[in-house]
């Protein structure tokens, strides 16, 4: 009875209409959820959920088709449910007749049996029609790649060249990547590991401590992980403690350092360093204090807006400071498909003025010979090399550094690896320091 009502379709209808109408993130939702479902639902529950997002804007083109007149706001989890159906009769090898009744069956589980038929004639009637909604769906750039309107257009005005492909990359599921811990073990040597637990995994070319799985896995079946030997990152967010040049006696300061995936990486580079870890989200400064323990490392964590230097800063200056913005996160939709539904238009300029304000309120906390890393995970230039470009304008003292071993591609300020770029997120780096 209980694995009724947590069933794993019904669970993914719930989460994708409090994505779709609350807001609310799907990482959040999902691991409140998936512990509730037996374990052989849960990966179908995931599946939907990541599946239905990343193709929302087109199957809610689809739904509109179908449907003779919207649902009322009430039955969003109904309407999510459709969606969990076309896209299983879509992208998923289900049999369709499984797809089918499963779906139909879903809606006791919500407790809303008079959907069946809905449902059920929905599904159906796609099946029939799905020569002709294809060509609908080809009408629209926004349900062809499957992006909201707003967003697609930001992309064709920042990329005129590029902008399929990122959409395009933006739409496929991202391989698992892991860095490995040097301070435990070395990146040979975890090769080997992985290879005796069948885990297959290749080098990524310029990242020296990033591995690629071949497939994905559950991360406590990775040799060592409980021990520290190993982080799930991806290459791109690799490259971004490399560029600030650790060496010993450094105090540094990641100022937006939650989960701490970064703030680790600093320190692996070298134990001993003196790392102040801040973010503003109390809550999330426990993932930091995890990710550090498990890694066996030390850092100072410090719960508070970074801009608001009066409120937690000692008045010493710091050789490398970390601005790991908080920012748009449209270099990682592949990650986090519900970035689609969670962002609106109005979003990009309130983070590009937080951005503006950290750069600002941070910037003359650097020691005269350290450096300041800029970074995001955005492919917006408003939130990148505009932002940078805005930030030189106003302090003529500062300049923006060419690197010798490039990240990404160069910019006219910064680097901007677009998504897909070698199979990695996409991911935005600047060096700044004083003239
Ligand atoms: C892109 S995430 C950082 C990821 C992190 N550096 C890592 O590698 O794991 C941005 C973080 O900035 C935090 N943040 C947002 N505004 C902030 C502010 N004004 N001061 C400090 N942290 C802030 C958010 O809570 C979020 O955890």
């Amino acid at each position: 009875m209980a694995k009724q009502k947590h069933s794993a379709r019904a669970t993914a209808a719930r989460i994708i209409a409090e994505v779709t109408q609350k807001k609310h993130s799907l990482n959040g939702l999902l691991s409140e959820a998936l512990p509730l479902l037996a374990e052989n639902e849960r990966s179908l529950c995931q599946q939907l959920c990541y599946g239905v997002l990343r193709w929302y804007p087109q199957l809610d083109v689809i739904s509109q088709q179908l449907l003779a007149k919207p649902l009322k706001k009430k039955d969003a989890d109904i309407a999510a449910l459709l969606l969990c159906g076309l896209y299983q009769l879509r992208d998923l090898r289900i049999p369709s007749h499984a797809a089918l009744s499963e779906t139909v069956n879903a809606t006791k589980t919500l407790g809303k049996q008079w959907a069946k038929g809905l449902i059920n004639a929905n599904l159906r009637n796609y099946q029939r029609q799905s020569a002709d909604i294809e060509q609908i769906i080809q009408k629209s750039d926004s349900a062809q790649y499957a992006h909201p309107e707003w967003l697609l257009n930001r992309f064709k005005v920042d990329w005129p060249e590029q902008w399929q492909d990122i959409l395009t990359a933006n739409n496929k599921q991202p391989p698992m990547m892991l860095r490995v811990n040097k301070q435990q073990t070395t990146r040979s040597d975890y090769l080997i590991q992985l290879g005796d637990s069948d885990i297959r995994a290749s080098e990524i070319e310029g990242c020296s401590e990033g591995l690629l799985l071949e497939k994905p896995c559950d991360v406590y079946q990775l040799p060592g992980f409980i021990e520290g030997y190993v982080s799930v990152q991806d290459g791109a967010a690799q490259h971004v403690a490399k560029l600030l040049n650790i060496r010993s006696d450094l105090r540094i300061l990641d100022a937006c350092a939650a989960p701490g995936g970064k703030t680790c990486h600093i320190l692996e580079q070298d134990p001993k360093n003196e790392i102040i870890a801040l973010d503003i989200a109390p809550n999330r400064l426990l993932q930091i204090e995890q990710n550090t323990d498990r890694l066996k490392l030390n850092a100072t964590l410090i719960a508070s807006d970074a801009a608001d230097v009066e409120q937690w800063w000692d008045g010493q200056l710091f050789d490398r400071i970390l601005i790991d913005a908080p920012c748009s996160g449209t270099g990682v939709i592949r990650r986090h498909p519900d970035i689609k539904q969670l962002r609106r238009p109005e979003d990009i300029a309130s983070l590009a003025e937080q951005q503006n304000r950290l750069l600002n309120r941070l910037w003359p906390l650097l020691k005269p010979d350290g450096l300041l890393i800029y970074t995001t995970c955005s492919a917006l230039k408003q939130e990148n090399e505009q932002q940078i470009e805005a930030f030189l304008l106003q302090h003529p003292e500062a300049q923006e550094n060419k690197l010798d071993a490039e990240p990404a591609q160069r910019r006219p300020f910064g680097y901007q690896r677009l998504p897909g770029d070698d199979d990695l997120d996409g991911f935005y780096y600047a060096s700044l320091s004083h003239r």
